[in-house]
This record gives structure tokens, C-alpha cells and sequence, in this order.
């Protein structure tokens, strides 16, 4: 009797349902073996009896067989996809990236308008081929005074109103006195004992001054530069303070030059911009000083070992804040630290 003849349907339907029934592709392999294995398989088996059978049973038998093994074929063809289908979403939970997905909004942070300021104008400068360099905040008065042609009696101390930093024991020389640097132009002078002429070089940064109002911070920015050559002129130094101006500023800024007094240049100038807005909003009127300079002293060229005969250039030292006070019309100087979110985010 043949083996199939005896195990009635409900058995391979039984198959059937295993097999759709397979949790995974190993699953189905297994029993895929079971059923097909070339050697032993339950239906391989009963295939190789048919050759043995009568003419008459094979016909019927093998019908019967070749429909069962179609069935479980198409069984198997269909668990497979199934599961093909089912991990390939668990990957889409697991790995996938979907671009597409809208997510929570993260606040993102910007630098503080000062910062961000110093950054255009390294890139100002950078492009009239300055280079950038930073000196301490904390100076002897040798670098922020002596050096700069402003001797200990000098009045234009007084214009300066300066923090000291006690010293213990105290300093044996006037000169080594620690201060809060009251300008950058400290960094003029460090740059020129470091380098040989030719240069042009610009040094942003904090400086401190016991000074507050609407228009004063006992801490605030400045950016000193100094180009020094050895035919550099005036008119050198008006083109470069003209094209700061218009690039950092506005392209339409009204300002004017007029004379000013400074030690370590000669002849010195100031350089005034007109307020923008309503001038019912400034808290100086009209015009805001944003800029001291001249042509570099002798005596500071002398100071630092360069030679007055060869060389000669000029510094000038621009008030960063009041920059973008009249870039933005942005009255109270005081804005910039309060640390104000409605503030800062309009910049
Ligand atoms: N250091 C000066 C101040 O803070 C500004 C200044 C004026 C800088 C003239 C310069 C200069 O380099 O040439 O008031």
C-alpha cells in the first residue's frame, strides 16, 4: 500500500498549515526538508513509490500527488514572501532613516552680535590683508601707557579712567604696574616687538574702563590696527578707515574726520558717524565718535626698536559697540549685556 494512500489529506493539510503558519524562514526550511528532502523527504518518498505502482494507480496517485505538491509549493511561496515582507519592516522600525519625518523643533543658539561683529571684521580687514592677533587683558602700565608715549605724569591719563590691580608685595618699577588694559592699543606694541616691518595687523577684544552710562561699559570691545610701511600715508589710512566704515556699517554711513589728540600718534583724528535713526534716540545726538587714529608717534616706533627715518603708518582704535549701535540704532549700550532674549534674537 502506498504511503500516501494510507495517510489521508488531513495530514498534508496539516503541512499546510505549518507551513503558513512558519515563524521564521528557518522554520520553513525545516520543514521544506521534511517534506522535500531529496533522500528522505516525506513527499520525495512517496513520488519514488509511483514508479513501483500499477499503471492505473500511478495515473490516479500521481495526480493526486502532483496537486498536494503544488498546494505545499504554494504554501511555502507564500509564507516566504510573508516573512520577507514582515522583516523588512522590522527593519524600517529599527534602522531605517526617514527623511521625511517631521520632527520637534530643536531652539538652536546664534553667537551674541558682538562676537559675530568681531567676525565680519576680521573678515574686512582680512581681505585688506591684515592680520589678527590678541594680547592679555591684564597689561602693565608700561604697555597700556609708557610704551604709548603716555608717561606716568601725562594727562591724557586722566582721560582713561582705569581699573589697577593691587599688587603684593608691590611693583619695584612704575612701569610693571598691573592694570585692566584701557584700550588695545597695548596690542600695537606687543605686535610691533614681535614682528619686523612691513605689516598691517588688527587686535580685537575686551578692554575696561570705570566708566557706565547709556553710552559707557566699565568692560567693553574694541579692535586696534596699525599698518606700518615704509611710504604708508594719511591718505592710506583715510581709504582704509572709509572702506571699514561703508563695508562693517552701511555703504550709505554720513561720518566725517576731524582732528583729535592721542600720544602715540601725530597727527590725530577722530572720526565721527551720524546717528541713523530718529535722533530723538541718541543718547549723544547726532554724532557718535566710533574711531581714534593718526599716524604712529617717532617716539613709540622709537620705543619698541623701529626706526622713525625707515619706517612710518598709522593706528587707529575703533569702539566696537557703538559699530553696531549705529549699524542697528540700537540706543542703550546696555542692551548688549543684559542678556535680554528679545533682544539678542532680533540680531
Ligand atoms: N586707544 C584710543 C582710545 O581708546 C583709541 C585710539 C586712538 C587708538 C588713536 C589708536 C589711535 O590706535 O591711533 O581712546
Amino acid at each position: 500500500m502506498l504511503l500516501a494512500m494510507s495517510m489521508d489529506d488531513t495530514l498534508w493539510r496539516d503541512y499546510e498549515k505549518q507551513i503558513l503558519g512558519a515563524a521564521d524562514m528557518q522554520a520553513l526550511a525545516e520543514i521544506e526538508q521534511k517534506l522535500f528532502g531529496r533522500k528522505s523527504g516525506l513527499l520525495t518518498l512517496e513520488l519514488k513509490k509511483l514508479g513501483e505502482a500499477s499503471p492505473d494507480v500511478r495515473k490516479v496517485q500521481g495526480l493526486r500527488l502532483n496537486g498536494l505538491k503544488q498546494k505545499l509549493d504554494d504554501a511555502f511561496v507564500q509564507r516566504r514572501q510573508e516573512l520577507a515582507e514582515k522583516s523588512a519592516g522590522s527593519l524600517a522600525e529599527t534602522d531605517a532613516i526617514d527623511i521625511t519625518l517631521e520632527l520637534p523643533k530643536k531652539e538652536r543658539g546664534h553667537l551674541h552680535l558682538i562676537p559675530e561683529f568681531i567676525r565680519s571684521v576680521e573678515e574686512v580687514f582680512g581681505r585688506m590683508g591684515f592680520d589678527v592677533a590678541t594680547g592679555p587683558e591684564i597689561e602693565t602700565e608700561d604697555f597700556n601707557f609708557n610704551f604709548l608715549n603716555i608717561p606716568e605724569t601725562h594727562p591724557a591719563r586722566d582721560t582713561q579712567d582705569t581699573f589697577h590691580i593691587a599688587m603684593d608685595p608691590p611693583a619695584k618699577n612704575q612701569g610693571d604696574n598691573l592694570v585692566l588694559r584701557t584700550h588695545t592699543s597695548p596690542g600695537q606694541i606687543r605686535y610691533m616687538q614681535s614682528h619686523k616691518p612691513p605689516f598691517r595687523v588688527i587686535c580685537p577684544g575686551k578692554v575696561y574702563r570705570k566708566d557706565a552710562d547709556a553710552t559707557h561699559s566699565p568692560m567693553f570691545h574694541q579692535f586696534e590696527g596699525l599698518m606700518i610701511g615704509e611710504d604708508v600715508s594719511l591718505a592710506n589710512m583715510k581709504a582704509v578707515m572709509i572702506t571699514a566704515i561703508r563695508e562693517l556699517i552701511s555703504s550709505t554711513a554720513e561720518f566725517r574726520f576731524r582732528t583729535g589728540f592721542f600720544p602715540f600718534v601725530e597727527p590725530g583724528l577722530e572720526v565721527d558717524m551720524r546717528w541713523q535713526g530718529d535722533e530723538t534716540e541718541s543718547r549723544e545726538g547726532r554724532w557718535l565718535e566710533i574711531v581714534g587714529c593718526g599716524m604712529v608717534h617717532p617716539n613709540v616706533l622709537k620705543n619698541v626698536g623701529i626706526d622713525p627715518a625707515k619706517w612710518q603708518g598709522f593706528a587707529f582704535g575703533f569702539g566696537i559697540e557703538r559699530m553696531i549701535m549705529l549699524k542697528h540704532q540700537i540706543p542703550d549700550l546696555r542692551s548688549f549685556y543684559e542678556g535680554d532674549l528679545r533682544f539678542l534674537r532680533q540680531f
